[in-house]
């Protein structure tokens, strides 16, 4: 198994490129520790109730919770897959951790990609975020509209804003991100691993062939 670490801050694009990379290419698996983590606490599952309150804060849940949860999911993913990993790790203690799955599963590290946006795009790509409840489908506002306002072109459900996406959160998980996952681009660099993307400024196709490019 190949790994692929989608590394950037909240709002940088990692689920809309890990989804656009997931569709066109079927050795491409995705996991999102975000849409882990809800669906945990929509289930209301321990972890789940447990990394409810953090979420809300904007804060990082524990290490532990997240890498288990990592852990079990890569229990079920083909040996021949390239494993895209959408919000994990986040903190060096976590890609410790990651080193640890990545030798138990006998998986390689091929590339971290760091996605590169400064912070005024992130907070509005962050307000203009909406999601379909239904199917996963992922919008913006104005970048990506749903062809009727406020309803899944796929499923015609009616979208959603996410909870944390409030100002309020925005501020504190950019902070985070800042603080605690900001010192993976070094560890990353010292390994030779990371690929910087510009990933604003250019059309969105084109931030994704960039992306396509470095893993091929
Ligand atoms: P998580 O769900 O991982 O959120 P995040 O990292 O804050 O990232 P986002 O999902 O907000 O953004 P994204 O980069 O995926 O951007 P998107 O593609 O949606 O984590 C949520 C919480 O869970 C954390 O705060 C924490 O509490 C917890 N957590 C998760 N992982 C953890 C971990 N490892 N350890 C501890 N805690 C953890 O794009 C954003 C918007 O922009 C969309 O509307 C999209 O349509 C639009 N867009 C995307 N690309 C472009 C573009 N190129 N041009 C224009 N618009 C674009």
């Amino acid at each position: 198994m190949q790994i692929v670490i989608l590394l950037g801050a909240p709002g940088c694009g990692k689920g809309t490129m890990a989804g656009r990379l997931s569709a066109s290419n079927t050795s491409f698996r995705t996991v999102s520790s975000g849409d882990l983590l809800r669906d945990a606490v929509k289930r209301q599952t321990p972890s789940g109730v447990l990394a409810d309150g953090f979420m809300k804060r904007g804060e990082l849940v524990p290490d532990a919770l997240i890498a288990q949860m990592i852990t079990d999911y890569m229990l079920g993913i083909p040996s021949d897959c390239t494993l895209l990993l959408d919000g994990f790790p986040r903190t060096v203690v976590q890609a410790e951790m990651l080193d640890k799955i990545i030798v138990a599963n006998r998986a390689t590290l091929s590339a971290v990609i760091l996605m590169e946006v400064p912070d005024s795009i992130l907070i509005d790509r962050i307000a203009g975020r909406r999601g379909c409840p239904k199917c996963g489908a992922g919008y913006h506002v104005l970048s990506i509209p749903s062809k009727i306002a406020g309803i899944c072109d796929i499923c015609g459900t009616a979208l959603v804003i996410r909870k944390d996406d409030n100002p309020e959160t925005v501020k504190n998980r950019l902070a985070v991100y800042q603080s605690q996952t900001m010192p993976l681009i070094a560890f990353y660099e010292g390994r030779g691993l990371l690929k910087r993307i510009a990933a604003h400024g250019i059309p969105i196709n084109d931030i994704f062939e960039n992306i396509r490019h470095v893993l091929s």
